[in-house]
Order: C-alpha cells, then structure tokens, then sequence
C-alpha cells in the first residue's frame, strides 16, 4: 500500500461571492458556500486518491460569520487520515475584500469522502502520513470523529466506539 503526505493533496480553492450567490441581505447563501467546501474537498481527495471521489458524509457547519457580497473566499482543504476506502478531510473557510487584506476564518468542518473503482464499488486509497504537530494532532482525533459519524449514521454499534469511549473514562 502506497502512502501520501498532506501536502500531496493539500487543496486551496478561490471564489469571489457574486449576486447570484447571496440571499436578500447581500450574504452569500449557506449552501453556496457548502457546495464550494464540497467541491474544494473533492478534488482534495481525488489526488489523495487518485481515483474518483463521492462526498460520504459532512459533520457540523455553523454560519457565524456573514460573508458579504464582493468578498473573497479561500478555502482550504487537507486530508486528516485515510481509512480503508474512506478518508476525513479538515476544510476552513477564509474571507478578504479588496479594502482591507485582512483574512477572517470563518468556518470549518470535517467531510468524509470515500474513493470509487471504475464500477462506482469503493477502492482502497494510500495511507496518509502526518508530518506536522497539527497534521499528528487531527490524525490521532480523526478515529474519534470516525467513531462519532458512523454511531450517528447508524454503521457502528455505540458499544463498538473505542475511541470515543475513552474520552469520557480520562
Ligand atoms: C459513500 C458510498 C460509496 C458508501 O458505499 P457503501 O456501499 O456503504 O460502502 P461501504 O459500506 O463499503 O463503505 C465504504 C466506506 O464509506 C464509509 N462510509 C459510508 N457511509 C458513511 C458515513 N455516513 N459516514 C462516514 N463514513 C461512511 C465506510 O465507513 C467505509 O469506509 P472505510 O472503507 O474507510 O472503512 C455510498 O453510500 C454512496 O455512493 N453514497 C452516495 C455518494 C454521493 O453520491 N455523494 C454525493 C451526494 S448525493
């Protein structure tokens, strides 16, 4: 089995918010921007994987922060760990304009992608490498996380969940 390292696939995807993209308060629309985090962490799993890649599964996304029409948006996207055919891929979301350069996160979320053979049947993908602190930190909590979705999703019995058990026995 191949392995990879994050920045082998570290993704940054650029959108200027357009009138089209906003509701009546000129705020650019929930879902436009979540499809903009599933298209950055897309092609950020394809070239994890080299293979094709079908979004699994999207944690928790909260809209604290309004992003205005005209702004810039930057979003990042980066492999945390890859499983068996599946992998979990850690996206931000930054705002600037063109009158002040300053970037603002606004938000952040963990989406599960999992990788498909020719016949669309999952594929297994190469292992990821974490190099960084961050990188160490987000692989080790990424089974926990992988734990949590598949309980939810109904994939997992809740007395299967290690991981997350172990949060609450420390
Ligand atoms: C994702 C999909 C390929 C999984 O197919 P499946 O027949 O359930 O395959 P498996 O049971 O072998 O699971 C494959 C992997 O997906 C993971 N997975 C499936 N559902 C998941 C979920 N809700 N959350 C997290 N991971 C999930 C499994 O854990 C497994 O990972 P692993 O191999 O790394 O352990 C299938 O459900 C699908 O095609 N979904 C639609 C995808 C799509 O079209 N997305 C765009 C939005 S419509």
């Amino acid at each position: 089995m191949s392995s990879k390292k994050v920045a082998d696939s570290f993704t940054t995807f650029t959108e200027i918010v357009m009138p089209n993209d906003t509701n009546p308060m000129h705020n650019l629309m929930g879902g436009n921007l979540l499809k903009w985090m599933d298209i950055a962490c897309g092609i950020c799993g394809g070239k994890h994987a080299n293979k094709i890649v079908v979004t699994a599964a999207v944690d928790n996304v909260s809209f604290s922060r309004p992003i205005k029409i005209g702004d810039i948006v930057t979003i990042t996207a980066q492999v945390t760990r890859a499983f068996n055919t599946s992998m979990e891929i850690f996206v931000e979301v930054f705002k600037e304009n063109f009158r002040s350069s300053e970037k603002v996160k606004c938000n952040e979320a963990f989406l599960t992608f999992v990788a498909l053979d020719d016949d669309g049947r999952p594929v297994t993908i190469p292992e990821l490498i974490p190099e960084t602190e961050d990188e160490n930190r987000r692989f080790i909590s990424a089974l926990r996380r992988r734990e949590l979705r598949l309980v939810l999703a109904g994939r997992m019995k809740p007395e299967e969940a290690k991981e997350l058990k172990e949060i609450f026995l420390q």
